[in-house]
């Protein structure tokens, strides 16, 4: 397991921690449509609540690069914030003077006060050392929540580190050591499935994930790619012609890796790319020049499960089809209540992440009963690349 300080190690009674969560939630019409990060920072605010610690949140809203934007201030996150936390949170009004002393003297222990978005002020995320020295001025001790913006070297993820005594909050604890078990020292034989649309946004997922894994199951779109590869039919259906070759060196990879690669055997197949569709199921050779792929088939689904069986870890990015449109999500959702039961019995490590993966999940019903669901986007892919992530790095005894 790797180094890092948790609040296990910290006495914070009296003390200003400043505490970088990500706060990057969907929003409409000014309010938060799904709270899954904030809850999932919820538990380390509270314990250094309890704790009597005066805490300072540190958060982004969108790219307003380094001017304040009103409609990507943080002041509209403070209900859901509130509703979350069961406690009154106070909000450091501020245009970009960062003028907030006020603001902190007038914290009790327990209290919370969230600045503005931070990404409003330019020195975040030119992570300049003289604004990361006055953030740290504000308080006595730094603690990173936010996994899913640690693939960003910024002042408030990366920088404060260096200026104040670094700790892990509890969701970016749970996230590294979910993620250790998964890939760092995993249980074999480890699997992955790689999803989605395209194989040019996950290339370096690709090429990582065959040298570390035992098999890589490939779905979505990005599975018509490796397939047009071998020469199979493709029709209408998404594939991405120029990256060919680039199919060609995963296989290559793959075999000097002894990665076993898991592609459809059979899909359904549709001529409009429409919630319910007229489609059929067919061996994946007999795509029509008017026919998409929407979804794997049956066989696919059974050997798959069948190949799940035999796993111990698997690591979880990207859908089998459209899941969003009946009946495409069905391979998609049969294959997450699978995982999700495997784990339920104790027989599968599974890690799963990434925006579509995470509404999969809730879709079949079955989030709960997974190992462990990453709140991360584009930190979970860089993770999935090998890469190491500046903020977390920073947080490395
Ligand atoms: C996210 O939503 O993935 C994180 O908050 C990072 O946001 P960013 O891509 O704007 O850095």
């Amino acid at each position: 397991m790797q180094n890092f300080k948790t609040l296990d190690d910290i006495n914070p009674a009296g003390q200003r921690v400043l505490v970088r969560v990500d706060l990057n939630v969907p929003m409409q019409d000014g309010r938060v449509t799904d709270d899954t990060r904030i809850k999932s920072v919820a538990p380390t605010i509270k314990e250094l609540s309890d704790k009597g610690a005066k805490i300072i949140l540190l958060a982004h809203f969108g790219r307003p690069k380094g001017q304040f934007v009103p409609e990507l201030s943080l002041k509209a996150v403070i209900p859901a914030l509130e509703q979350a936390l069961g406690q009154k949170v106070a909000f450091a009004a501020d245009e970009g003077a960062l003028d907030i002393e006020d603001d902190l003297n007038s914290l009790s222990n327990g209290d919370i006060l969230l600045l503005e978005n931070i990404r409003i002020y330019p020195g975040e995320e030119k992570n300049d050392a003289s604004f990361s020295k006055k953030l740290a001025s504000f308080a006595d001790l730094y603690v990173n929540d936010g996994f899913s913006v640690s693939h960003r070297a910024h002042a408030s993820t990366e920088g404060l580190a260096h200026h104040l005594p670094a700790f892990a909050g509890r969701s970016m604890q749970a996230e590294l050591e979910a993620l250790e078990n998964a890939l760092g020292a995993p249980k074999t034989p480890v699997a992955a499935i790689v999803g989605g649309a395209k194989v040019s946004t996950k290339l370096s997922v690709l090429t990582h994930l065959v040298e570390k894994v035992d098999m890589l199951i490939i779905g979505g779109g990005m599975a018509n790619t490796f397939l047009a590869a071998q020469g199979k039919p493709m029709g209408k259906s998404l594939h991405e012609a120029d990256l060919i070759d680039t199919a060609k060196n995963v296989f290559d990879l793959a075999e000097k890796n002894s990665c076993e690669i898991i592609l459809p055997v059979d899909v359904v197949m549709a001529t409009d790319f429409a919630e319910n569709a007229p489609n059929r199921s067919g061996d994946i050779d007999t795509i029509e020049s008017n026919e998409m792929v929407l979804d794997i088939g049956e066989q696919t689904i059974e050997a798959i499960i069948n190949k799940l069986n035999d796993c111990a870890t698997l690591i979880w990015n990207g859908p089998f089809g459209a899941f969003e449109m009946k009946p495409f999500d069905n391979g998609t959702i049969t294959i997450a209540k699978t995982i999700a039961a495997l784990c339920k019995e104790d027989k599968l490590v599974a890690v799963g992440g990434g925006g579509d993966t995470v509404a999969a999940l809730n879709q079949a019903g079955v989030s709960q009963d997974m190992t462990y669901i990453s709140t991360a986007g584009g930190a979970f892919l860089e993770w999935m690349e090998g890469k190491e992530l500046p903020g977390v790095k920073a947080l490395l005894k």
